[in-house]
């Protein structure tokens, strides 16, 4: 029996994207110069790291099995956490399956009707999803504004309070004031959430922002990382005091009732985090190229990877990513609802193996794209903060 009303549905659906120039498509890996993918140390294709994966794979099988808490912890998952806390400084590291569950298991672990969690306006999905099913009270502050933030945590009726935000921000590239939001949750006896997906491997010479902070293990610090961008894997991690690990270990549903990382992957993550902390050049290299490439395509650098070109419209975003394409260079296209700030953008992803001689080809292809089409929005670098006028 036809079933039209879903149908027709769904076709309305695709007809008001395309007018809007918002279609998206799975996009295949390709042998282009590639400014869009997250690998930005190279490390998914280092021999070390394949090599680590392929002898995990042998010894230890294509899954884990089970959930961690059952039979699923295996040696490779212990020297995964070892190295992550190597490289972090942090105290203790529990691995999950991915950066996304990372963010729900332990905003719901520490979550919950005590538990105020205050937000940057331009946080992650995953922690938006995760501040939801926390069933927290949550604030959402303006985007990089720490006063926000103060006056959340001294005005708040709850005992316990998380304030969350990325160290590197995934979309725009700015970054957060770490030190001062740490002074401000000291002060006022709540923790620090950062998000170091796009941190680790690049910032502080690898070891992520929080390190070069000098936050290191400090108690009331907890990280979130991925190990899908530079450590060129799969799964991700939350790394912080002992007693936040055993607490969700007991309690993160997202680590219970979830297969244990896939051991592959787990041993990928652990040689790519050693080489991290040996290789301190690759943070710089990836560094140098960043600024090349915001040299060379005429924008602000931002102090990541991550390089952000406003553009006037989603369509206008669309037709130079496609353009880019058609000259064998692959860039990010964010548009609605993708981008924090509703300015659809070029995200243009430095790396640490990019050539003097692509990074030229890709600055005079990305200026002549997006001549004429940049918004009137200017870009400030000030405090971490990014603001769009
Ligand atoms: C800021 C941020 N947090 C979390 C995640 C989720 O990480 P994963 O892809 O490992 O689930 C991402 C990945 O896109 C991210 O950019």
């Amino acid at each position: 029996m036809r079933a039209p009303a879903m149908e027709e549905w769904l076709q309305g659906r695709a007809d008001v994207r395309a007018r809007r120039g918002l279609v998206r498509n799975a996009v295949p890996a390709e042998p282009l110069l590639d400014l869009a993918s997250n690998d930005y140390l190279g490390l998914s294709r280092d021999p070390r790291v394949v090599a680590a994966a392929c002898e995990a794979l042998k010894r230890h099988g294509a899954g884990a099995r089970a959930s961690r808490v059952v039979t699923g912890t295996l040696p490779v998952h212990v020297h995964l956490e070892e190295q992550l806390c190597r490289l972090t400084g942090a105290q203790s590291a529990l691995a999950f399956s991915s950066g996304y569950t990372a963010n729900l298991g332990v905003l719901t672990a520490l979550g919950g009707p005590g538990t105020l969690l205050v937000l940057d306006a331009h946080v992650h999905a995953s922690v938006l999803d995760a501040a939801r099913l926390s069933r927290s009270p949550v604030v959402t502050v303006p985007h990089g504004d720490t006063a926000a933030v103060r006056t959340a945590l001294a005005e708040r009726n709850q005992p316990r309070a998380v304030v969350v935000v990325e160290s590197l921000y995934s979309v725009l590239g700015d970054a957060a004031c770490l030190t001062a939001l740490a002074a401000a949750c000291a002060d006022h006896d709540a923790w620090l959430l950062v998000d170091e997906a796009h941190g680790i491997g690049v910032a502080g010479g690898g070891r992520g922002a929080v390190h070069a902070a000098g936050l290191a293990g400090a108690r009331h610090v907890v990280l979130t990382v991925t190990l899908s961008k530079a450590l060129g894997a799969q799964g991700g991690a939350v790394l912080g005091p002992a007693v936040l690990r055993e607490h969700l270990v007991n309690t993160a549903r997202s680590f219970i009732f979830d297969t244990a990382l896939a051991p592959a992957s787990a041993a990928a993550a652990a040689t790519a985090a050693a080489i991290v902390l040996a290789e301190p050049e690759l943070a710089a290299a990836l560094h140098r190229n960043a600024q090349l490439l915001a040299e060379l395509c005429m924008i602000e650098l931002s102090p990541g990877a991550v390089q952000s070109v406003p553009m006037a419209s989603a369509g206008a975003a669309a037709a130079a990513a496609a353009s880019l394409r058609s000259h064998g260079v692959l860039a990010g296209c964010f548009r609605p609802p993708s981008v924090p700030d509703g300015i659809s953008r070029l995200r243009l992803a430095a790396s640490a193996g990019l050539s003097p001689g692509g990074i030229a080809r890709a600055g005079a292809l990305v200026r002549r794209a997006v001549e004429g089409t940049l918004t009137h929005a200017t870009t400030v670098h000030a405090f971490g903060e990014r603001t769009l006028s």
